[in-house]
């Protein structure tokens, strides 16, 4: 259920209520770990829906940084690739963990960009398992995001931010509101 449409540029930021793996866009991004080997949360899901040929591809990519992201085919997903971001684990917020995650985001759009993919989404990075606090995270994704689209729109048409609770999706809608998108 899409909550709410701003628009920067050419590209418009939506945010949904709902679950990622459902959505037919070019990319859906997961909050993957350093393997990229599957987990809990919204990348058991994605795993899960993909098939085994996710798995297949995942494990040839010799994992990722924290804070950083690599792209594989969709599979039997309706998006047509999947960006693995690896976020933080909340510290307490002294080891850098804002830093991270804003690279997670950004580093997201710009392999959208590299692989002309037009619309994108992401999970709340970080704020499940990692248990960044929900309200930082969205205020950093949303930030990130736009602060990269005013800089160079990378040709990407839309991006949502899929939330897995209304609560997740009130943060976001602060964080909308906080930069003047709305
Ligand atoms: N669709 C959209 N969002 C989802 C879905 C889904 N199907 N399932 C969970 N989420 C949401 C969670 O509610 C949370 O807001 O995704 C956000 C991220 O939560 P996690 O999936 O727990 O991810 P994260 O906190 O980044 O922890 C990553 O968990 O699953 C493992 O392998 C993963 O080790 C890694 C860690």
């Amino acid at each position: 259920m899409t909550e709410l449409i701003a628009e920067i540029g050419k590209t418009l930021l939506e945010i949904h209520v709902a679950d990622i793996t459902t959505l037919d866009v070019d990319a859906i991004v997961n909050a993957a770990n350093r393997s990229l080997l599957g987990g809990g949360g919204v990348d058991g899901a994605i795993h899960r829906t993909a098939g085994p040929e996710l798995l297949a591809e995942c494990a040839t990519l010799g994992g990722c940084d924290t804070g950083s992201a690599k792209i594989t085919g969709g599979y039997r997903l309706k998006a047509r690739a999947v960006i693995h971001a690896v976020g933080p684990v909340w510290q307490g917020g002294g080891a850098d963990e804002e830093a991270l995650l804003a690279g997670c985001y950004r580093t997201a759009l710009e392999l959208a960009a590299a692989h002309r993919l037009s619309s994108i989404a992401y999970p709340a990075i970080s704020t499940g398992i990692y248990r960044f606090p929900a309200d930082v995270a969205a205020r950093v994704a949303v930030g990130t995001v736009a602060s990269e689209l005013a800089s160079a729109p990378r040709g990407i048409a839309r991006v949502i931010f899929c939330c897995f609770s209304a609560g997740s999706a009130e943060h976001h809608k602060d964080a909308f509101a906080e930069l003047g998108l709305i």
